[in-house]
């Protein structure tokens, strides 16, 4: 038996707003990240609110990444988040190994953290299916991992598409575990933030299956680097039944593809399924696979552009990311000395 989870304190100190999310750089940026969580990390920026963003490479490597193609997709997509409107000047944006705060906190966190809490985690089921000897301690360790990246910032709110929910939750145990033991109110309990119309974008061939990097089927994805011509073949080869759309939302209940491609839609217009609906009640794919192509191209067309202009400098992004991880590592560091203190480790070596 695993130990049970501790309820929240009664009167958490009151943290500052910050957001803290991150991205996987184990293979290119799929429009899911972009509809789930880059677009919105966008505009957490453009509300103003402080925003810390990071390309997770420790992450990465909890599964077999080959080294020259993990340097070209995590330079891949810090293009992509600033091709998509992240300000690296207003928004803090860098790569987790550079600022070592992480994987310090993560251990400590793997020491907070239970067996049981980790063996529920369904990501960690479904990746390591039936051969989970043979994975990596890392990938059953990563939701530690993750707990630290947001609470070395003690981040308050992060942005994220459904598929985080469990490892934001897990995030939250761990900060109450961690105040009641040491009986502190030091961690903030993380609030998700999950919202929009495309939470969980699903892949173009099976509606009931997430759109993922690591999909062996590349027609079951759009990525940011695919150019126009393949997204529209993408598109109007999308997998989905023969009825036209319904007039009403709730039609879409029992029709896992057709309601993609609306979300899909939706979140690419800023508009709620609701309203696609009604512009398109009754319309047949032949209409509307086309009209979502021309909307998708038109939308992302300019990110993989200036995507693909970034990409031509890799010095610049290398020194866009050395830059943020000095200014994450100046907000994680004193953290992580405070949790030194808690829990009653010896710092004396001189700086
Ligand atoms: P990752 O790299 O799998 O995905 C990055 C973000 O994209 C969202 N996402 C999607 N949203 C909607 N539909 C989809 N098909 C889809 N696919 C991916 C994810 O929900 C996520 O928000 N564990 C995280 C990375 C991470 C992290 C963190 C996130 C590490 N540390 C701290 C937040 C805070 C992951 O694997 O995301």
């Amino acid at each position: 038996m695993s130990e049970p989870v501790q309820t929240p304190q009664t009167s958490p100190a009151p943290f500052p707003t910050r957001i803290f999310s991150g991205i996987q750089p184990s293979g290119g940026l799929t429009l899911g990240n972009y509809l789930g969580a880059l677009k919105r990390f966008v505009e957490k920026q453009d509300e103003g609110i402080e925003t810390v963003y990071c390309l997770v490479d420790m992450h990465a490597i909890t599964v077999w990444q080959d080294p020259v193609k993990l340097r070209h997709q995590t330079r891949e997509a810090a293009a992509g988040f600033i091709a998509a409107g992240i300000d690296p000047k207003r928004s803090i944006l860098f790569n987790q190994s550079q600022v070592t705060a992480h994987v310090e906190l993560g251990w400590i966190f793997n020491c907070i953290a239970r067996m049981g809490w980790m063996s529920r985690m369904t990501q960690f089921k479904d990746k390591a299916g039936k051969n989970s000897e043979n994975v990596s301690l890392g990938l059953f360790a990563y939701p530690s991992l993750m707990a630290a990246d947001i609470l070395a910032y003690k981040a308050t709110h992060v942005p994220v598409g459904e598929d985080q929910k469990q490892h934001l939750e897990l995030c939250r145990d761990i900060a109450i575990k961690f105040n009641n033991d040491y009986k502190v109110d030091f961690f903030p309990v993380v609030e998700p933030v999950i919202e929009g119309a495309a939470t969980r974008v699903m892949s173009l061939r099976d509606g009931t299956n997430k759109m993922s990097k690591s999909d062996p089927s590349d027609q079951s994805r759009i990525n940011l680097t695919d150019d126009a011509d393949t997204i529209g073949k993408k598109i109007r080869k999308a997998k989905t039944d023969m009825d036209p759309l319904p007039d009403h939302v709730d039609g879409l209940k029992d029709r896992p593809e057709a309601k993609n491609l609306v979300n899909i839609y939706a979140a690419l217009a800023g508009h709620t399924p609701a309203q696609v609906i009604r512009d398109y009640a009754g319309a047949q794919f032949g209409t509307f696979k086309p009209a979502l192509a021309d909307l998708a191209v038109a939308k992302l067309e300019p990110i993989t552009t200036e995507m693909n202009r970034l990409m031509k400098d890799p010095a610049e992004i290398d020194r866009i990311l050395g830059e943020g991880a000095v200014r994450a590592d100046a907000l994680a560091r004193p953290v992580l000395e405070q949790v030194y203190d808690i829990i009653g480790m010896i710092r004396s070596k001189p700086f």
